[in-house]
C-alpha cells in the first residue's frame, strides 16, 4: 500500500491496494493510521458490489441505517446499510427536478458532517462511484472536503480557548430549511429531535483538537439564537477557505474514505438530467459528543 499525499496532512491518494480483498487485520490497521493523519482517502479503480462495500466498510465499525433506508417502504438498494447517494428512483430512472427525495438529498450540497443530528454521531463515510455524469456548466458534481481540524489550529488562541466549552444544537430540519426544503414525510421530525454536540472535539486517532461543524448545526446552546447562528456563520466561512478544502473530481470506481469527525463535506452541482450514482456505507461513533473531553 503507498499514500500518496495530497498536501501534508489533509487528503491522499492510496494505491496498491484491492479493497474487495482488503479483509486482512494488517490492512485496516493501516487504513487506519493514514485517515488518523490525513481525513480523507482516496482508493481509484475499486469495483465493489453493495455486498462488498458492506462487508469491507463493517471492518472499520458497527454501520449505520441512514434516514432515508430507516424509512421502509421500496428502495433502489437491497441493503439498508448502503446509502443511495444518487438522483434515481427505483426503476433507475432520474428523479424529476421537483422529487421530495431528490430535493432532500440537495442537503448534501450544504457545507456538512454526516449525522451531526443524531445524539451519537458517525465516524468514516466510505463513497463509492458507479456511474457519473458528464460535465456541466454548473460542476461536474464533485465531492469538497474541507479540514476542520487545520481551521481550529488557524484560530486565534483566545477565540480557541472561548470556542472550546460551547455545546451547539444540531438538527436536520434546520438544514434542510436552509435550502427551503421543509416537506419531510409524516412522523420524520418526531423520529429525528434536535441533538446536542461539542463545538470543539479532540480527534481521538491525532490527539489534534477539530471543530466539529455542519449544515445541521443551528445555534449555541444557552446563547440567544441569533448569536449562535451568527458564530456559526463566521466559523463556517472561517474553516470553508479554499486553503483548507480538497475537492476530488471522480472517476468511476473511486471509493473516498472520510472522518466525519474531523471534516466537512458538501457535494457540487451537475447536470440533473444525468445519472449520477454512488453508494455509501457509514460508521457509527461509540457514544456523545457531549461525553468526550474537550
Ligand atoms: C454524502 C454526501 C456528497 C456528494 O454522501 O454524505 O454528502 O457529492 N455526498 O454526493
Ligand atoms: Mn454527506
Amino acid at each position: 500500500m503507498q499514500i500518496h499525499p495530497v498536501r501534508e496532512d489533509f487528503a491522499a491518494v492510496v494505491s496498491g491496494i484491492d479493497l474487495a480483498d482488503a479483509a486482512s487485520t494488517a490492512a485496516v490497521d493501516a487504513i487506519w493510521r493514514a485517515i488518523d493523519q490525513y481525513a480523507v482517502l482516496v482508493f481509484h479503480d475499486q469495483n465493489l458490489s453493495d455486498q462488498q462495500l458492506k462487508d469491507f466498510s463493517a471492518r472499520f465499525g458497527p454501520l449505520e441505517i441512514g434516514r432515508s433506508a430507516a424509512r421502509g417502504g421500496k428502495r433502489r438498494l437491497a441493503l439498508p446499510e448502503i446509502g443511495d447517494i444518487s438522483n434515481l428512483d427505483i426503476d433507475h430512472q432520474v428523479r424529476q427536478l421537483d422529487d421530495q427525495r431528490r430535493l432532500d438529498s440537495l442537503g448534501n450540497r450544504l457545507w456538512h458532517t454526516d449525522a451531526s443530528y443524531m445524539p451519537v454521531p458517525v465516524v468514516l463515510g466510505l463513497l463509492h462511484a458507479k456511474t457519473l455524469p458528464p460535465p456541466s456548466a454548473f460542476g461536474n458534481g464533485e465531492t469538497e472536503f474541507a479540514d476542520m481540524r487545520a481551521a481550529y489550529d488557524a484560530l486565534p488562541e483566545a477565540m480557541q480557548a472561548s470556542l472550546d466549552p460551547l455545546i451547539i444544537e444540531h438538527d436536520v430540519f434546520w438544514s434542510r430549511g436552509q435550502i427551503g426544503f421543509t416537506d419531510f414525510p409524516p412522523g420524520e421530525r418526531e423520529q429525528y429531535p434536535p441533538s446536542h454536540q461539542r463545538l470543539v472535539r479532540t480527534h481521538p486517532g491525532s490527539n489534534r483538537k477539530t471543530l466539529y461543524l455542519s449544515a445541521h448545526a443551528s445555534h449555541v446552546v444557552g446563547w440567544p439564537v441569533a448569536d449562535g447562528r451568527l458564530l456559526l456563520l463566521d466559523l463556517n466561512a472561517h474553516a470553508t477557505q479554499a486553503r483548507f478544502i480538497y475537492s476530488h473530481t471522480w472517476k468511476e470506481g473511486d471509493l473516498v474514505i472520510w472522518d466525519n469527525r474531523c471534516t466537512m463535506h458538501r457535494g457540487r452541482p451537475h447536470d440533473e438530467r444525468q445519472p449520477r450514482d454512488l453508494r455509501r456505507a457509514t460508521t457509527l461513533d461509540v457514544g456523545s459528543t457531549l461525553q468526550e473531553v474537550a
